[in-house]
């Protein structure tokens, strides 16, 4: 791929060419992001899985490394992450050079093939290179399957709890969400199961992430990210979470009801980096920005699939309730080429990478983005719900279900700032520093020229945007 392809993502990664699917090792280490992908680098469409792989210093622009992880005997790699073990608590390094570790789930697709539940069990892999080449442990696989078809996605975090350190393991077991233990990364215990009967259940349970962030009030609360698919609040994939506390052992929570991450169909099996340093002190996520309903079959070619912006996760209080933000992270600002002001209702958009930062000033308003081939994306407050409606947003055709009005509801939120993040093959909308999110991918076939405002206040701010490719 050169990266100039239509509907190429423009700041936004995407592989060089083939399928991905969900970010995978999330792991900081000594100035770099890395970021691990579902990957299938023989075909457009989704096959046996390998970990592709990029790197970044600002989480913005990304440098393409070879495949990390392929497939062995055991079977292929599905989705994981991976932790730096500083104190070489699993041997596979030295103490002097301790190693980056992998944990994935290996799917035995001969297994599964011939029949078995049993094909789902995890695996680790090691790199003593900063992560550049990855060894397999020789041990595999470190965590058997009990006899459950559906058993994976482990994502792994150091965990101090009273003095105690241990590594955590969250794993998706079908439709419960399973806490392992263990000193070593190499020999895990079950510790509990979480899942409460009111939770989002419409599809089966998928990467979890397990992860500490402080309340408005200070006191620290744990947070379980659970994708589901299908059964996301406007269909297909999506993200649930729950707020609340977890003691080494169990992850309990009062919260009584569904919340999603993302309100929009286009951000899934998103889970956060490890090992980021304290002293930034940030919860960094990206996403999937595709939905399982239409992934395979979106109109592109060369590569399918692109990640979300990596968002700053944080608590907001709002009620008597915690909720989740995601709010894009604040080193986008250095794509920013040009500030312009829009003055009055209408604007004629000479560029395609755009940010905008919008004031409502009416109880229900409306952003209408359009062209003279009659393509138009909506984005507007109608009552007590933001939406995005893409039935008329360009190519739409390729699925059944594709052309959707997507809403979210907003609980009395008041909103004092849309944020709305155009490239090439999608829309990302944040309400107040990202209260709420919505993201979702449109395929115009000319782009979009102009942008109506109705609702909002006299002046409102743009940006056009630098390519990162
Ligand atoms: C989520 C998922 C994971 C699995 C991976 C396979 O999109 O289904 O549960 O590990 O994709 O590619």
């Amino acid at each position: 791929g050169t990266y100039k392809e239509k509907y190429r993502p423009q700041f936004h990664f995407s592989p060089p060419a083939n399928w991905m699917n969900d970010p995978n090792g999330m792991v900081y280490h000594k100035g770099e992001y890395h970021l691990f992908y579902q990957y299938y680098p023989d075909s457009n469409v989704w096959g046996p899985m390998h970990w592709g792989h990029a790197v970044s210093k600002n989480l913005i622009e990304w440098e393409n490394l070879p495949i990390a992880i392929t497939p062995d005997s055991l079977g292929w790699i599905f989705s994981g992450s991976a932790v730096f073990d500083s104190e070489n608590s699993s041997g596979l390094g030295t103490a002097e050079k301790p190693p980056l570790v992998a944990i994935y789930t290996y799917h035995d697709n001969v297994k599964g093939d011939a029949g078995r539940i049993d094909f789902q069990t995890q695996g680790i892999a090691y790199s003593l290179d900063d992560g550049v080449t990855w060894d397999k442990f020789n041990g595999n696989p470190v965590l058997a399957n009990p006899g459950i078809k559906d058993f994976r996605d482990p994502k792994v975090t150091k965990v101090e709890v009273e003095g105690k350190t241990q590594w955590i393991m969250s794993l998706a077991v079908k439709d419960k969400i399973s806490f392992y233990s263990s000193p070593n990364l190499l020999e895990w215990t079950h510790e509990s199961d979480f899942n409460p009967d009111w939770a989002a259940y419409g599809g089966v349970w998928e990467c979890p992430d397990l992860f500490p962030l402080p309340s408005p009030g200070g006191e620290q609360k744990w947070i379980l990210l659970v994708s589901i698919n299908p059964g996301g609040p406007n269909g297909g994939s999506a993200t649930q979470y729950f707020v609340g506390d977890f003691d080494g052992e169990t992850f309990t929570t009062g919260q009584k009801e569904v919340k999603w991450l993302d309100h929009g169909t286009d951000n899934y099996a998103g889970v956060t980096w490890s090992n980021v340093p304290t002293s930034d002190g940030r919860k960094l996520f990206i996403g999937w920005m595709s939905n399982w309903n239409y992934a395979q079959v979106v109109p592109t070619e060369v590569w399918r699939s692109a990640m979300t912006l990596p968002r700053t996760l944080s608590l907001y209080k709002e009620g008597e309730e915690l909720w989740l933000a995601s709010n894009p992270v604040k080193e986008l600002e250095q794509l920013r080429e040009q500030s312009l002001t829009i003055e009055g209702k209408k604007i004629a958009l000479e560029n395609e990478l755009l940010e905008f930062s919008l004031q409502p000033k009416a109880d229900d308003f409306l952003a209408t983005f359009e062209n003279e081939f009659g393509e138009i994306l909506l984005i507007g407050k109608n009552g007590d719900e933001l939406f995005i409606d893409r039935t008329n947003s360009g190519i739409i055709d390729f699925k059944d279900g594709f052309a959707s009005v997507m809403t979210a509801p907003l609980n009395e939120l008041k909103i004092n700032e849309l944020k709305i993040l155009l490239d090439r093959s999608s829309v990302e909308v944040f309400v107040n520093d990202g209260a709420l999110a919505m993201t979702a991918l449109v395929f115009p076939e000319h782009g979009y020229s102009d942008l109506l405002l109705d609702g909002f206040e006299a002046e409102n701010k743009l940006y056009s945007l630098k390519s990162i490719w």
